[in-house]
């Protein structure tokens, strides 16, 4: 069976719960005119603060699914400024983003603390969007493909073949992510095909065949097309031209077959 194609938007630190209701209004009008039929999953994800503000206003439009930008993996205790899974189950979180370039460089977070949030998820029914990604020194050094492989088999550490084919891996490489640089389609695919090659050597080829990898990194409207044209991208993870309405609208349509957005 196709993999359903994603259209992730990660807010990062931007939108107060005033911005967030101007583009939610914005994203829901426009996503009203598009066929559910042949829409890729569209999912938002708003910094913990604007949380509610976003659940209140999707909370019977089906076609829009809710992500968190992080989660402690702990139950609930002494963890000052985190959230726990349980509180992103009241706003009816279906995702959570981990393992993020800017989590791991800014927030020295490691591997291990990324599996460790990797398995709470989906003890939790919740979806990981396991991020992996390299540095423009790591790929000059044409360490990218090792690098990779040890990212994802330390994030899918004692997960099971069944959590995995349901989880989501976002490749985004560091020197691409804001930078307005995006990278080659067809390299982007090459290297998704290699991450998945990954899960077919740790599970099987049905795992791997059946994971979705999203490519990050400055996907824009005027990006989308070819890269949803490569056979091994399934989806964006999108940051900049996700905090307007118009260019993520166009970015769903751009994930949609040509003929049903016309
Ligand atoms: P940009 O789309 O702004 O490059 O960000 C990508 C990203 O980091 C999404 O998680």
């Amino acid at each position: 069976m196709a993999r359903r194609p994603i259209i992730a938007g990660n807010w990062k630190m931007n939108n107060n719960k005033a911005a967030a209701k101007e583009l939610m209004d914005g994203i829901t009008r426009g996503i009203k005119e598009l066929d559910a039929s042949n829409m890729p999953e569209v999912v938002v994800a708003p910094a913990f603060t604007a949380l509610w503000q976003v659940y209140d206003m999707i909370k019977n439009e089906p076609k829009i699914a809710l992500a968190a930008q992080n989660v402690n993996p702990n139950p609930q205790g002494a963890y000052t400024g985190e959230v726990s899974l349980e509180m992103l189950a009241d706003f009816n979180v279906k995702f959570v983003i981990i393992g993020h370039s800017e989590r791991r460089q800014m927030f020295n977070e490691t591997d291990e603390f990324i599996n460790q949030k990797a398995i709470a998820i989906l003890n939790a029914g919740l979806t990981p969007i396991i991020c992996c990604g390299e540095t423009l020194e790591q790929r000059e050094q044409g360490i990218t493909d090792k690098h990779l492989e040890s990212q994802i088999t330390k994030a899918l550490k004692d997960i099971s073949a069944n959590d995995v084919e349901k989880s989501v891996i976002a490749y985004e490489p560091i020197w691409a992510i804001g930078t307005g640089k995006s990278c080659d389609a067809i390299e982007a695919n090459r290297t998704i095909g290699e991450i998945r090659k990954v899960v077919a050597r740790l599970y099987s080829q049905d795992v791997a065949d059946k994971i979705r990898i999203l490519y990050g990194g400055s996907v824009k409207p005027s990006t989308i097309i070819e890269q949803m044209a490569q056979p091994e991208i399934d989806g964006g993870l999108i940051g900049g031209a996700s905090l307007k309405a118009d260019s993520f609208i166009d970015l769903i349509k751009g994930a949609m077959p040509l003929s049903t957005v016309r």
